[in-house]
Order: C-alpha cells, then sequence, then structure tokens
C-alpha cells in the first residue's frame, strides 16, 4: 500500500500541495506510487522547500517518467533534458506566457512536466492552471459530438507560441508540426478531455485557418473559464509536477524589471488519441 501523503487541495478543480516530503532522499517505490496517484487525482501536484541539486531533480524526475530534451532552448550543461526558463530584468517576454500544453507539436507531447523554482521576483510570477477534464464535461452533447473525431493542426511557429519565446534559441526556425485529436483520452484515467490551446493549435485539420478560427476561439475562452483554473505562488525550491495530457498552463508576466529563474523537465509521453 502507498504510505499516507499529506495532501492539501489548493483549488476546486486542481492542484494539491503535497507536504513532508523531501524528493532529495527516500524516493521509495512505495513514495513515488503514491505521488503518481496523487498527480493523476489532482492534475497538478507541489512540494514545497525542495533543496535539489540538478542531479537530485534529474533522479526525481525518472522515477516519475522518461525526461526529454526542450527543442528550443539548450539544456543546462552536463544535464541536456534541464531546461533554465529565465527572464532577465531587462526582459519583458515570458516563457510560457500564455495559455498552453507543452510543445504539442511533437507527435507524442509530453506526458509531464516538472518546473523547480531556483530565482524569483519579489512578487508575481505565479503560474495558473486549468482542468481539461472538466472543460470537456462541461460542454453540451451537441458540441461534444461536434468535436468527436475532429483533429488540429499543432505548429510551433503559432505566433502566439513563438511572440512568448523571443530571442531565445536560433534552433527557433526549425517548425515542428503534428495533428491530435480535439478530444483526448488519457492513456491512465481513460478520462476524456479538451486537448486544443491558444499557444499552438493553428486550425482544424482539413480546414483554413479562417474556416477554424470561430469554434477555436470559444474552445479558447471556454477552457479557461476560472471554476476550472488554480493558481501557484512559488516560493525558491517550490517543485510543480503536472499531468500535460489533460491540463493547460500560464506563466503570468508581471514581474518586469526582475529575474526569474525556473528549472525545467519534460518526460515522454505516447501519441494522443
Ligand atoms: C512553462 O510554460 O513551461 C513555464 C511556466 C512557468 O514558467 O511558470
Amino acid at each position: 500500500m502507498p504510505p499516507t501523503l499529506d495532501i492539501r487541495p489548493i483549488a476546486g478543480a486542481l492542484g494539491a500541495e503535497i507536504n513532508s516530503v523531501d524528493l532529495s532522499r527516500d524516493l521509495t517505490d512505495t513514495l513515488i506510487a503514491a505521488i503518481r496517484h496523487a498527480f493523476l487525482d489532482y492534475l497538478v501536484v507541489y512540494f514545497r522547500d525542495q533543496t535539489l541539486s540538478p542531479a537530485q531533480f534529474m533522479a526525481f524526475a525518472r522515477c516519475i517518467g522518461k525526461p526529454m530534451e526542450y527543442p528550443f532552448v539548450k539544456g543546462l550543461d552536463g544535464f541536456p533534458e534541464i531546461t533554465a526558463v529565465v527572464k532577465r530584468p531587462d526582459q519583458t517576454v515570458a516563457f510560457g506566457g500564455n495559455w498552453h500544453t507543452d510543445t504539442t507539436y511533437f507527435v507524442a507531447p509530453p506526458m509531464a512536466t516538472m518546473l523547480l523554482a531556483r530565482e524569483l521576483p519579489p512578487k508575481g510570477g505565479d503560474t495558473q492552471f486549468a482542468n481539461q477534464y472538466l472543460a470537456y464535461d462541461a460542454l453540451s452533447d451537441g458540441m461534444k459530438s461536434l468535436l468527436s473525431g475532429l483533429r488540429w493542426v499543432s505548429r510551433s511557429d503559432k505566433a502566439e507560441a513563438s511572440r512568448t519565446r523571443e530571442d531565445r534559441s536560433t534552433a527557433e526556425r526549425t517548425v515542428l508540426i503534428a495533428d491530435h485529436p480535439v478530444v483526448r483520452t488519457h492513456p491512465e484515467t481513460g478520462r476524456k478531455s479538451l486537448f486544443v490551446n491558444l499557444a499552438h493549435s493553428a486550425h482544424f485539420l482539413g480546414m483554413t485557418e479562417e474556416e477554424s478560427a470561430p469554434l477555436l476561439q470559444f474552445l479558447f475562452q471556454h477552457q479557461i473559464r476560472p471554476e476550472f483554473t488554480c493558481r501557484f505562488r512559488w516560493a525558491p525550491g517550490s517543485v510543480a509536477l503536472w499531468d500535460n495530457r489533460c491540463t493547460l498552463h500560464s506563466a503570468i508576466n508581471d514581474y518586469n524589471g526582475f529575474r526569474r529563474e525556473m528549472h525545467r523537465i519534460a518526460l515522454a509521453g505516447d501519441v494522443p488519441v
């Protein structure tokens, strides 16, 4: 039996803090099973006050899944799967500063992403998450039936995404494209979720951008209704682990003039169905 964790939900829709866990040690099979259980239940779980070296962060990530490299930002020396997500005081653009699911322009997008807070502004810099099971469940039967069978095209160069990666990498010129179902079934829970996102959904497969825009715009607004969301206030040493198969997230860019540095690891996923 997994050990009982001290779990405190942070909102009605999703998100929970897991307390009294030291991720730098004690990564037993039973503890990892309990964390995975909470991750599937709450979709995003947070751990506070973790003192993790890059090697320890990688060790925890490997307990949850298979770390993969991010295509547009070079990883840390010696740890290519750890990306430093940095906003400098002179920058006004924040990486991930709009609603998205990570790197859906891959045929198999990551199953999960982990973020470790290294340096934070004195205020601001929170991250919001949205539960896409709830977004799907709240649609009418007519809309569910319309969306069933529809696919969409994800492009890494969609303006909404690429402008949040300004000045990041010359590899930016590479364009990655994949298509996915609008509604996907979670491979572990079997639940259906809405699987489009403002940053990367360019158009429906077989339709033009103009034809797709009205329905996509409706879905982009619908999927971030406040009652589907939670908001996490970081502190140095906070770690978040979110399920990229059934959530969206957005980094709130409200701290111009200050530095924020997060370390990010994405975990390989499967082809959405
Ligand atoms: C991301 O979108 O991966 C980064 C989110 C954040 O920095 O809060």
